[in-house]
């Protein structure tokens, strides 16, 4: 079992949700609000009150979770059977304010130098974490040590407080082994792990992280404290990097406040993850464009929102309403979803029409622009409908002709990833195996074209709901359907990691009179995609193709319960996310509030059903 001595300062870190009403703020002459918190006898606005250990707490929490022998230099404390015992030490308090979902920390105290103990054998490791204040003398004396203990190594966090131009920690910067950094370094060094506010690298290896969608309040300090401790953990254990940056992803994603996972939980959680670990050069730049975005596409606890109706289908959807169909109520609607509060939260990227592309969100800027700088990739529908094959009642997707100048145009207006429809009816007849391979085949040439032009394809391949069969007859047709898909995006070599797959859940026609169990619909779902998706895919994303909005929720959830799989799964829905938006505005702007929280909860409802539960829908 390797041993790491831990050099930082141990903080007890007291959160205090702040009341949000605004009589406990004071508003000065330029509206700025501030709140007067004084740490005497005064009374504090705050209604819940958490105090924990953190600081240098949470990389030994970690690393003994990690089956390591970890210490921190010249304190008892210790962390034993999922307990951390700290008995007579000394701590700094850090207030680490909380309102609404923004924290910000204040440490009232002046900062304590840490201190140094030389131990009494020799670590395999001392890690400055980036709890440590690192004075000239402890930097000396670690050094010291280190001229001694030659084989011991030294992992060094270089974060916003350590000053690289001090020769002091440049000193510690040149003897280390291994640097966390999560900030930029003056120097260029290969041993390094970065850690930004998306992603973390080491050694040509990338993986994105994010911390949306989290109840519990933890702070970015403390999420850099988990994150650093795993990847050093899981490197001095002699895990790859790429497995590392997966175990430290999976510690900062799933940890509570003060309570990190064990080794076991991790390795399992990150079982079929390997793929999600891009590739990336010298510079620090992903080796491929698509595979970055699609990447980001697929950020975990994410889905991808389809605004893309054509102009039939949102015709269709505003006459059943009684809403005028002209650009002006189009764009209007449109402008709800994209302005609806936080939803970069929900969403990671927007898939939208052509017509909706060129027009302008309420402060007047582009929509793709404006979705962008919300954090939200935009992407394009590219496809032009579905025309009937000669003689015949089934379908292919035609818009290939002049699709290369197009997605040229669209790349160049910020869209980052297209979409391709085909579909497939049910009938006595259909889908035949030609309306099978003809469409495989143009989604392949699709796909070919975007990827040519840095544009991540979404090739969706869908098997109506609408349609009178079995839910065994939907096993059989969605199999072949995608091995046929995948057999022609070999052929023309397509790059999968940067490639998304859209299609129906399998389940039961509408038709039918027994209509599939949720249980039914993952367990069906999960086994036809283990069996006809490639493992290196970047990811699978589901239509809701004509469910109701809690049936197409409930089903998403039976899903995921019946993971975990080799490609990240999330929602792409049209009609399951807006229906309810589009019954609360009715064509009329003073119900668009309404339809943004009718919006809302069905965001909040579906990435929800991105997590597993335990009680719900399980495999029996
Ligand atoms: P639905 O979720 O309404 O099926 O729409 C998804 C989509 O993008 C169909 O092409």
């Amino acid at each position: 079992m390797p041993s790491i001595l831990i050099v930082g300062n141990i903080t007890k870190d007291v959160y205090l949700r702040l009341d949000n009403r605004i009589n406990n703020f004071e508003t000065d002459q330029n509206g700025v609000k501030w709140l007067d918190i004084a740490f005497d006898n005064t009374r504090h606005h705050y209604y819940s009150r958490v105090s924990i250990y953190g600081g240098a707490s949470i990389s030994l929490e970690v690393l003994s979770r990690f089956g390591i022998n970890a210490s921190i230099s010249g304190t008892p404390a210790t962390f034993l059977d999922g307990q951390f015992i700290a008995k007579d030490i000394h701590t700094t308090y850090r207030y680490i304010l909380c309102q609404d979902e923004n924290t910000s920390h204040l440490v009232p105290s002046d900062e304590v130098y840490t201190s140094w103990q030389v131990p009494e054998n020799n670590p395999d490791w001392i890690y400055l974490d980036s709890s440590a204040v690192i004075s000239p003398k402890l930097a000396t004396e670690i050094l010291d040590f280190l001229n001694l203990s030659r084989n011991t190594k030294l992992a060094l966090f270089v974060g916003r407080h350590a000053n690289q131009n001090t020769s002091h920690i440049q000193a510690l910067i040149e003897r280390a082994n291994l640097i966390i950094n999560s900030v930029p370094l003056e120097k260029t060094v290969n041993n390094n792990v970065y850690i930004g506010n998306d992603r973390i690298e080491y050694q040509g290896r990338r993986v994105f992280w994010t911390l949306s969608n989290k109840r519990d309040i933890l702070t970015r300090l403390s999420v850099h404290l988990t994150i650093a401790a795993s990847v050093l953990g899981a490197l001095a254990l002699g895990k790859e990097p790429g497995e590392a940056l997966l175990l430290a992803r999976a510690n900062a994603e799933n940890s509570k406040l003060s309570s990190t996972l064990n080794l076991s939980t991790l390795e399992k959680n990150i079982a079929d993850d390997y793929y999600r670990v891009q590739k990336i050069n010298e510079k620090g730049e992903s080796m491929s464009e698509i595979e970055n975005t699609a990447a980001k596409l697929m950020t975990p606890g994410k889905g991808i929102l389809a605004a893309d109706e054509s102009g039939g289908s949102i015709h269709k959807k505003f006459e059943t309403m009684g809403i005028p169909d002209d650009e002006q109520h189009r764009r209007d609607y449109r402008n709800i979803f994209f302005t609806t509060p936080d939803l970069e939260k929900y969403v990671s990227g927007v898939i939208l029409f052509d017509e909706t592309a060129r027009q302008t969100a309420d402060n007047g800027k582009l929509f793709v622009d404006y979705l962008q700088e919300r954090g939200v990739i935009p992407g394009i529908k590219v496809d032009q409908g579905l025309v009937n094959f000669e003689n015949s009642d089934e379908k292919y997707t035609q818009g290939l002709d002049d699709l290369p100048t197009r997605l040229k145009e669209y790349y160049d207006m910020g869209a980052r990833f297209a979409k391709w429809r085909a579909a497939f009816e049910v009938t006595d007849h259909s889908p035949s195996n030609l309306a099978i391979s003809k469409n495989c085949e143009i989604l392949a040439n699709y796909a070919h074209d975007c990827q040519n032009a840095n544009i991540v394809p979404i090739v969706e391949p869908e098997l109506v709901y609408d349609g009178n069969y079995s839910i065994e007859q939907n096993i059989e047709y969605t199999g072949k359907i995608l091995d046929c898909l995948f057999d022609e995006l070999e052929k023309k070599q397509i790059n999968l990691a940067g490639c998304i797959l859209k299609v129906n859940m399998v389940l039961a026609g509408k038709q039918q009179s027994i209509q599939s169990t949720p249980a039914e619909v993952g367990r069906a779902t999960a086994q036809v995609l283990r069996e006809h998706v490639p493992r290196n895919l970047a990811g699978v994303v589901f239509l809701s193709g004509g469910q109701s909005v809690t049936q197409a929720t409930e089903n998403l959830q039976a899903v995921t319960n019946n993971g975990p799989f080799p490609w990240a799964v999330t929602f792409s829905y049209a009609r399951a996310l807006q229906d309810p938006a589009l019954q609360a505005w009715r064509g009329d702007n003073n119900n668009a509030d309404a339809a943004r929280e009718a919006f809302k909860a069905r965001l909040i409802a579906n990435t929800e059903a991105l997590k597993v539960k335990q009680d719900a829908y399980q495999t029996e």
